[in-house]
């Protein structure tokens, strides 16, 4: 790190779900983002097979909801963007909300759209190494500005 660079400026994985991206959510969600002080580093949509969903959340593969989570991820396009800001991993889960938009936060994304546990209209990184895998397992490092 050179003197001056600011360690508390993370990257982080944000993705719109395909029941929001079908609802036609994805330009309010990205514009919420953007309104609470992201820069959105990099932005595509992608339609995952079963299998690409299957590998994205291998860490919950024992979990008794991966086979419904990953045909709910791979039922649609989604809206995968790199979100950078000052601790934009901690700050992106906030404004996300709980994983259950019934016990969400008001004005929390997943409160204001959420349909259920599993529609919860958006994905975040939940740490640094896990920030760093899900921008990598999405995106090349030629697709990124800034
Ligand atoms: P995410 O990874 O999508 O940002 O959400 P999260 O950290 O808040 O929740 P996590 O525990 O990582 O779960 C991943 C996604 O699986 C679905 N889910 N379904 N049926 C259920 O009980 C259940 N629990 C979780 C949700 O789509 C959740 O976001
Ligand atoms: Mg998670």
């Amino acid at each position: 790190m050179g003197v001056g660079s600011d360690t508390s400026v993370e990257s982080t994985l944000a993705i719109i779900k395909p029941d929001a991206v079908a609802r036609g959510l994805s330009g309010e969600i990205l514009r919420q983002i953007e309104s609470n002080g992201f820069k959105i580093r990099a932005l595509k949509m992608v339609h995952l097979t079963v299998q690409q969903a299957q590998q994205f959340y291998e860490v919950h593969r024992e979990r008794p909801f991966f086979a419904s989570l990953c045909q709910y991820m791979s039922s649609g396009p989604i809206v995968v963007a790199i979100l950078e800001g000052e601790r934009a991993i901690e700050r992106w889960r906030a404004l996300m909300g709980a994983t259950d938009p019934a016990k969400a936060a008001p004005g929390t994304i997943r409160r204001q759209f959420g349909t259920d546990i599993e529609k919860n209209v958006v994905h975040g990184s939940d740490g640094p190494e896990t920030a760093q895998r899900e921008v990598n397992f999405f995106f090349s490092t030629l697709d990124r500005v800034g």
